[in-house]
This record gives structure tokens, C-alpha cells and sequence, in this order.
């Protein structure tokens, strides 16, 4: 296929699934509204502001074409679709559905099926963030996740989780000298494994760690990756604040979509830690939702965000100083970029 009808299919790919994405939340809340109706608490989104997110995430799928065109990762992973989770999962999408809206409606945010072990975590991760049916604490959860985070993002999260690459591999470079199979880096929170699978293919010989706290969601990723060519990540369960491994050890560090999920000390505790398990010259790079500071023109849609999903700790992520506790855990250099609805932190440890 030529270039031009190979990122014509890709830009047409992502515009289906956008449409996907919006048909599915508006037929869902409708229909939702019409059973059991629930009070709106959330603001009309101008039209001005509607034509700013759509700019963004066309930029989003152009930097996402150039990255592939210039051999950042390969073509194949603009593509990349679980179709067999699709069908599989999306009937238990709606199934789940009425269970979620009584949770939402009823403000319970810490229900968990009978089963699922609650014991033994921080208590601020046992809650049904996003209204998910057992929070992050179940086979049920983390095979319906992936799926639900493309519905919110209209078929654009691994797009943004691909932002990361082009930085990751660009800061690799200061460990030139390292023979490629021996670098080692790691994803903090690491859920279903997407963002590792997405590294793999920028670096085929490295060897890549996951960790997360769900045992269901790593068994998730353990699936999805030993699927894919290479050595497998290494998975462990632990919680980020308290990472289990030697000091200045990875090359690399990265994390996608965990901090908007954190109080504030939680917050530092893993940037203390990413700082001190990432090897003087590393890099440590961040991506998650924008905020106040960068996006000042989609505040509106970051309060939507929290009145309509349970996303505790959202409120205080919007206008948190990320960069001041970056460098009060000793990073230097912090460079910022935004794509879509995500910003990036690019933090260096001093060699
Ligand atoms: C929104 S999900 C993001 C997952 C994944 N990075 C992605 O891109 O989809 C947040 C993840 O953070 C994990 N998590 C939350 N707090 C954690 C902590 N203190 N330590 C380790 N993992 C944590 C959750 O289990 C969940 O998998």
C-alpha cells in the first residue's frame, strides 16, 4: 500500500472509532437517563472549545503518523486493535452498565464484588475508580479496561501512550554506549500492558519491567505481552511508592495515566522513587491528563471529567505543580509537551 492510502486508512481508522466512541457514550447515558434518571451536574462544552479538541487530536494522529513514518516504532502498531477483546468484551460493556450508573448514582465508590480481595492496599487505591465494577481488583475489571479507555478517549489512548516513544528513545541515546540488549527500562503502573507493548516495538533487545498493584490487571499484561516477539517484560506486583528494586538501576522510567489517580503524597513517594531507581543521565517521563496550567481552555472538560467519573484525587491533579515535584525529588532539565487530551513530562537525572 502507498504512504498516502496507508495514512489515509490510519486517519480513517481513528475517525470511526472516535464516531465509535461518541455514539456509545451518548446512546449509553440516554438510555441510562430514560430507565433511571440521574441529575446532570455537568457544563455544555462550547462549540469553540468542541472545534479546539478536534484540532487536537488531528495534531495528535499527524505526530502519531510521522513518528511511524520515521521508524520510532513500527506502522503496524497504528493498527494495533484487540478485535478479539472487542468482541469478546464490548456485550459486557452494556451488561455492566446499569451497575455502574447505580454506583454513580448512588455515590458508592467502594464496592466490591464478594471475592475480591481488598486487603493489603493503600486505601487510597481501593475504590471503583471510574465506577468500574471492583475498582482495579478483578479479572472482570481488567479485561473490560482497555476497552473502556478507548470509549472515553474515542480510540486515541494508545496514540497518546505512543507520545512517550520519541523522547524514550531520543534520551536513550546518552547510553550510547550501552549494547542495546543490556538497557533496561521500566513501566510504573503498568496496568494491561499496553504502554509496554507499545516500548517493544521502539526497543526490540531491551529488557522491559512492568509493575503494577493489581494482580489482575498484571496477569492481563502478562497475556497480552508474552504474545508479541521479544523477551518477555518481567512483571511484579508492588506498589510504586516503595519500588522493589536496586538503586540507579534502569536506563529508563516511564508512567502512563497513574498520577490524575494519586493523593499528592502519593504522588511524590513515586517520583522520589522513579528518581531513585533511574540511573544517573536516565530519563523519567511522564504521561497523564492535562491540566489547568497547560490546557487552560479545557478546564470546563476537566470538571466534566470528575462530576461525571469517579476520579477522587482529579480535582487536586488539575492544578498540582508536577514539575516543582519533579525537581524537589531532584530531576532537572523538565521539558513539557501536550497532545490531545494528555501533557508529557520528560524529567533527566543529573549525570
Ligand atoms: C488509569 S490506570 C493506567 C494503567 C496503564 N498505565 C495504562 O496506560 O492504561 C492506573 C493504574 O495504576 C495502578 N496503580 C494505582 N496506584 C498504584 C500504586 N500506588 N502502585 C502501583 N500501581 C498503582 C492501577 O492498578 C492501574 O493499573
Amino acid at each position: 500500500m502507498s504512504d498516502t492510502l496507508t495514512k489515509l486508512t490510519y486517519q480513517s481508522f481513528q475517525q470511526g472509532k472516535n464516531y465509535f466512541g461518541l455514539a456509545h457514550k451518548l446512546i449509553s447515558t440516554r438510555l441510562m437517563n430514560l430507565i433511571s434518571p440521574t441529575e446532570n451536574k455537568t457544563t455544555p462544552i462550547p462549540t469553540g472549545v468542541l472545534l479546539i479538541i478536534q484540532q487536537r487530536l488531528n495534531n495528535l494522529l499527524e505526530v502519531d503518523w510521522q513518528d511511524s513514518q520515521r521508524g520510532i516504532y513500527s506502522e503496524s502498531l497504528l493498527f494495533d486493535n484487540s478485535w478479539e477483546d472487542f468482541f469478546k468484551y464490548y456485550p459486557m460493556v452494556w451488561f455492566d452498565l446499569p451497575q455502574i450508573w447505580e454506583r454513580a448514582k448512588n455515590k458508592k465508590h467502594q464496592d466490591f464484588s464478594s471475592g475480591v480481595n481488598t486487603e493489603g492496599y493503600p486505601s487510597y487505591y481501593v475504590q471503583n475508580f471510574h465506577h468500574q465494577t471492583d475498582g482495579y481488583l478483578s479479572d472482570l475489571s481488567a479485561n473490560m479496561y482497555d476497552l473502556q479507555v478507548e470509549i472515553l478517549f474515542g480510540g486515541s489512548a494508545d496514540a497518546m501512550r505512543r507520545r512517550i516513544l520519541a523522547p524514550l528513545k531520543e534520551n536513550l541515546n546518552f547510553f550510547a554506549d550501552v549494547p542495546p540488549s543490556l538497557l533496561r527500562v521500566l513501566d510504573v503502573a503498568c496496568g494491561t500492558g499496553r504502554t509496554l507493548k507499545a516500548i517493544r516495538s521502539t526497543l526490540p533487545h531491551a529488557s522491559l519491567y512492568g509493575t503494577d498493584l493489581s494482580p489482575a490487571y498484571l496477569r492481563k499484561a502478562n497475556e497480552l505481552l508474552s504474545q508479541i516477539p521479544g523477551e518477555v517484560p518481567q512483571l511484579l506486583q508492588a506498589n510504586s511508592e516503595e519500588l522493589p528494586y536496586l538503586d540507579n538501576y534502569f536506563h529508563a522510567v516511564t508512567s502512563v495515566f497513574l498520577f490524575h489517580e494519586l493523593p499528592g503524597v502519593a504522588r511524590q513517594n513515586i517520583i522520589n522513587e522513579c528518581f531513585r531507581v533511574v540511573k544517573p543521565g536516565g530519563t523519567f517521563i511522564i504521561c497523564d491528563s492535562i491540566q489547568v496550567s497547560d490546557s487552560p481552555e479545557l478546564e470546563p472538560m476537566m470538571h466534566n471529567f470528575y462530576e461525571t467519573f469517579h476520579e477522587p484525587y482529579y480535582r487536586h491533579y488539575m492544578t498540582d505543580d508536577l514539575v516543582e515535584r519533579l525537581q524537589k525529588a531532584g530531576f532537572e532539565n523538565i521539558e513539557t509537551q501536550v497532545h490531545f487530551m494528555s501533557k508529557y513530562l520528560i524529567a533527566h537525572k543529573p549525570a
